[in-house]
């Protein structure tokens, strides 16, 4: 089989993959469709208390990209980035785990183990769960951030129109989870906060959605001279043009299936404005305030520009 053949394979398999993970959420009700596993929600469809145990198994390598998000805050976007700028470089399709690192059955990582470097991993678990092998190994990490308004309303729609997630009645039911952590994967404020004390070991990248809006090449430099890839300003156009919102939207039913419309659904920064309530806004505001004004992250994420009425 060729690489081509080979690609349009995993391709076809994990858009095979969505389907099952859609139909068998169709029979389970909202409740079903999570699961607490040390304290944090997390999908029953995708996740589960084995695999997490299995991904023990799985070898880091140096080589590896490993993208850290809280959900919405931009991860599938990285990904294509990453996977168009390596194929630049190496000229050959890398591996790209594209469901997330603690998605599917406790096998998958004895089959990530036999897959050619480099990789690509994206994962939304907390730094307590990542399996340790990935900081003995020094992976480079890239952790992206957005704000955290602007990631309640992408996930309000996110969980609403994806089938495998549990549905809410309406923003403000949606809202009084985010606040207090009862969404799947937990809180976006635990979850910043603890990359806080692991940003300077090195080996953490950290970007923002806000600012891969603002100026995008200038992100994608960061990047390569991260991962050493010396990418010339003509690579890093190309990949520019790949990777806009609208490209990815565009390819959405290829790279996504039937689930494509639903991940690529605004792109933009400040569509919090569409839902929230001026109450809810300073809620957001408190609780910013409270874990991560003042922090390192806290202050890359530039809450006054972006969340302020
Ligand atoms: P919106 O719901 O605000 O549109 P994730 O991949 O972590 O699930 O994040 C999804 C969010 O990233 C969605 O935000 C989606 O539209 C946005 N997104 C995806 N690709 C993008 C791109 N190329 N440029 C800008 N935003 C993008």
């Amino acid at each position: 089989m060729s690489t081509t053949e080979e690609q349009q394979t995993k391709k076809e398999k994990l858009i095979a993959q969505m389907k099952n993970w859609i139909e068998q959420a169709s029979k389970m009700t909202k409740e079903e469709l999570k699961f607490s596993y040390k304290g944090i929600l997390y999908p029953s469809v995708l996740c589960s208390e084995e695999t997490f145990q299995a991904m023990e198994k799985l070898e880091a390598r140096e080589d590896d990209v490993l993208i850290l998000t809280y959900p919405k805050c931009g991860t599938n976007w990285t990904l294509q980035i990453l996977h168009e700028m390596l194929l630049e470089i190496y000229n050959k399709e890398p591996t790209m785990d594209k469901g997330m690192l603690e998605f599917g059955k406790p096998e998958k990582y004895e089959y990530l183990n036999q897959e050619p470097s480099p990789r690509i991993l994206a994962s939304h678990i907390s730094y307590e769960i990542i399996p340790k092998t990935f900081f003995e190994k020094k992976t480079k990490m890239l952790l992206i951030l957005r704000n955290p308004k602007d990631t309640a309303v992408s996930y309000y729609h996110f969980t609403n129109n994806n089938p495998v997630l549990p549905t809410y009645e309406s923003w403000d039911l949606f809202f009084k989870d985010y606040i207090s952590g009862n969404v799947i994967y937990g809180s976006y404020f635990d979850y910043t906060l603890q990359w806080e004390k692991h940003i300077d070991d090195g080996n953490i990248l950290v970007l923002t959605f806000e600012d891969m809006k603002v100026d995008l090449p200038k992100e994608l430099k960061k990047i390569s001279d991260f991962y050493g890839l010396a990418m010339m300003d003509e690579q890093i156009k190309l990949v520019k043009e790949k990777t806009t919102f609208l490209s990815m939207k565009e390819k959405s039913s290829k790279t996504h299936g039937d689930l494509g419309i639903v991940f690529f659904r605004k792109g933009e920064v400040g569509d919090w404005k569409s839902l929230f309530t001026e109450e809810q806004s300073k809620e957001v505001d408190a609780k910013f305030e409270k874990y991560l004004a003042g922090t390192k992250l806290g202050n890359m994420i530039n809450y006054e520009k972006y969340c302020k009425f």
